[in-house]
């Protein structure tokens, strides 16, 4: 294994996918190059190929222990990537189980990240991105439960960090905003 391992987190629609793409645009034009993937889409190869699920958003409210494995699964094919490797995911998933960590031991002795990175912003303004996204199919939930999920988020990057020693960054990504945290994000991809 070589490289930098950064995985980026971030509750549903805050805009993760977004700053991750323009960041690594910055990046390649100073010749730090990088290959995102994205945790969920390993995962659902899997979940659609099995007969689980037809849609990625089906896969939270998959049975703990399927998703566990399709974790497992999707943790090792990540960890034996070379190079530099943004893993786009989450700290953690609302299930109706409660939250499931995004990150369990066995995928952070696989993924071994240097950096977990939380992209946050305010609830109000995640709400109004998810009611404009009509190719997915989210849960509905309040300001209120937004801001509990990304009160979690931090205390599970918080046990990543203590388990793996990884550092946690904090990007804001507020409206019209978009450049301040593709400049954060770049700092830590650098
Ligand atoms: P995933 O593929 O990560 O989907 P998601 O959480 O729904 O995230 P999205 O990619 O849709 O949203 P985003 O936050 O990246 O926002 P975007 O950039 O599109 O996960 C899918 C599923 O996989 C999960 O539900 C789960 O089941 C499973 N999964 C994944 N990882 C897992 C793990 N580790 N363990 C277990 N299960 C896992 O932007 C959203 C909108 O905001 C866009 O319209 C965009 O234009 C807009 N926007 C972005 N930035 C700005 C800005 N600064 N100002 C204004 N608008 C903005």
């Amino acid at each position: 294994m070589s490289g930098k391992r950064v995985v980026i987190t971030g509750v549903p629609g805050v805009g993760k996918t977004t700053v991750i793409e323009e960041s690594m645009k910055r990046c390649a034009e100073e010749n730090v190059l990088y290959t995102a993937v994205n945790f969920g889409s390993f995962m659902f190869e899997t979940a659609k190929a099995e007969g689980f699920v037809q849609d990625r958003d089906e896969m939270r409210n998959l049975g703990r222990d399927v998703q566990k494995n399709l974790q497992r699964l999707a943790g090792e094919r990540i960890g034996a990537m070379e190079g530099n490797i943004i893993v786009d995911t989450h700290a953690s998933v609302k299930t109706p189980a409660g939250y499931l960590p995004g990150l369990p031991e066995w995928v952070l002795t696989a993924i071994k990240p240097d950096t977990v990175v939380l992209v946050e912003t305010d609830e109000d303004q995640i709400l109004m991105r998810r009611m404009g996204d009509e190719t997915r199919r989210r849960d509905a939930e309040g300001g209120r439960g937004i801001a509990d999920h990304q009160g979690i988020n931090r205390a599970f990057a918080a046990s990543y960090a203590m388990m793996t020693g990884c550092t946690v960054q904090i990007v804001r990504n507020e409206n019209f905003l978009l450049e301040h945290a593709v400049e954060a994000m770049v700092q830590v991809l650098r």
